[in-house]
């Protein structure tokens, strides 16, 4: 390798979307990983993304609610067609919340994640993973409080599963 390739580094953009947090952690567990596994990484809100100008690769998470991804992921997918055409691109949704494990639930939020995606035909992931998710009752606001009656707080959010993913992310993201 001369100077010059040494000096073209391959810079990683994480984005995210969140209501309650629990995908931010979730992504930047995801972002340390991959500095970790010695690539360059930017972390930001999806919504704060202008451009994927100067980004070699992107990873992108956001959770499930009420059977959509999160609004601000499905708008970056619709406004950076052609930029995210053009990168590897890395995806990971939040969803199951109900302890004890129910893999239907599971299977239910996966479904979610496709069709949303599947609205996206040119889209194609080097990866996609379902995370479990983090119910908090005490974060809901009126009128999703009452709707939620009286499910007990959980977070099923994996962390050795999270960082193997992302570990694992490295030779896909590179193209
Ligand atoms: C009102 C509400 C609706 C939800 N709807 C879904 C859903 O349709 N499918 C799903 O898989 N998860 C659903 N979830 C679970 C969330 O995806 C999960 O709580 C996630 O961790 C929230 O992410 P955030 O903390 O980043 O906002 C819902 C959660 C809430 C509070």
């Amino acid at each position: 390798m001369d100077r010059k390739e040494e000096a073209v580094s391959s810079l990683v953009l994480v984005g995210y979307a969140t209501r309650y947090g629990s995908t931010q952690e979730v992504a930047e567990v995801v972002a340390v990983t991959l500095r970790e596994g010695g690539l360059d990484v930017d972390i930001q809100p999806i919504r704060n993304m202008r451009t994927l100008a100067g980004y070699n690769a992107v990873v992108l998470g956001a959770p499930l609610f009420m059977f959509h991804w999160h609004k601000d992921a499905l708008r970056l997918l619709s406004q950076q067609r052609a930029a995210l055409t053009q990168r590897p691109v890395a995806i990971f949704a939040l969803g199951p919340t109900h302890v004890p494990f129910d893999a239907e639930e599971w299977q239910a939020s996966r479904s979610q994640l496709d069709k949303e995606l599947a609205k996206f035909p040119w889209l194609t992931p080097v990866a996609i993973e379902m995370f479990g998710g983090k119910y908090d009752p005490e974060k809901l606001r009126f009128p999703i409080d009452l709707l939620a009656g009286k499910v007990p707080a959980s977070d099923l959010r994996d962390w050795a599963a999270i960082r193997t993913w992302a570990a694992n992310l490295k030779p896909l993201l590179a193209g």
